[in-house]
């Protein structure tokens, strides 16, 4: 990693950087547009968990965390494609966890579809096991129920036997 030095600035997402970071998710590959509601209750209920990240010419990536009171999540993490492996994912995952671990959260989880292998590879990079011995149960509630997106259930490995010595997270 070259690393990200001229005056790239990691900080609490601002109103005014709204417009921009919405461009940024409906751009982004493996994304897509973020309700609007979604970013709203979570700036209600946590803002200093969604982080923006600016460089000399403006905003370069975004991430949403939340915290449940035990555990943390990362969604929506994207970084614009002109300042891509130049660690500004890694600046953005370890400010949430810095500020995750101030409120005494002990394990941060996030979700990554099957297909995306440079989340995965950014994700294993920054110190994130994957898969077993959790699996995602879900259920839809606004309609497609056990003939979902395909996505649902391919994103989903088989089950294995847990080893002896596998650690167990507190999901
Ligand atoms: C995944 C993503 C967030 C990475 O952002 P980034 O700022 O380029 O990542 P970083 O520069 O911090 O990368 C840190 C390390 O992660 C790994 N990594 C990052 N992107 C990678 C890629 N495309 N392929 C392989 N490894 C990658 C590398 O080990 C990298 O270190 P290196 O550059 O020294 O080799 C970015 O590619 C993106 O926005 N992708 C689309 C949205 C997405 O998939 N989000 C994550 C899933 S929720």
């Amino acid at each position: 990693m070259t690393g990200y030095n001229d005056g790239m600035d990691i900080r609490t997402l601002a109103d005014e950087d709204l417009p921009a970071a919405q461009a940024l998710w409906s751009r982004t590959d493996h994304l897509g547009p973020v309700p609007d509601a979604e970013v709203a209750q979570l700036r209600t209920f946590e803002p200093d968990l969604v982080l923006a990240a600016h460089d000399a010419d403006g905003l370069v990536g975004v991430a949403l965390g939340s915290f449940d009171g035990r555990r943390g999540w990362i969604n929506r993490l994207a970084v614009d494609d002109r300042a891509r492996r130049r660690g500004v994912a890694r600046a953005l995952a370890a400010e949430l966890e810095r500020r995750l671990e101030a409120r005494g959260c002990v394990q941060v989880n996030l979700l990554v579809l099957e297909d995306n292998r440079p989340g995965q590879a950014f994700w294993t990079a920054a110190g994130y096991g994957a898969g077993w011995p959790l699996l995602l149960h879900h259920k839809r509630l606004d309609g497609p129920t056990s003939d979902g997106p395909a996505w649902t259930s391919a994103a989903m490995s088989p089950p294995r036997d847990p080893a002896p010595d596998d650690p167990v997270p507190p999901c």
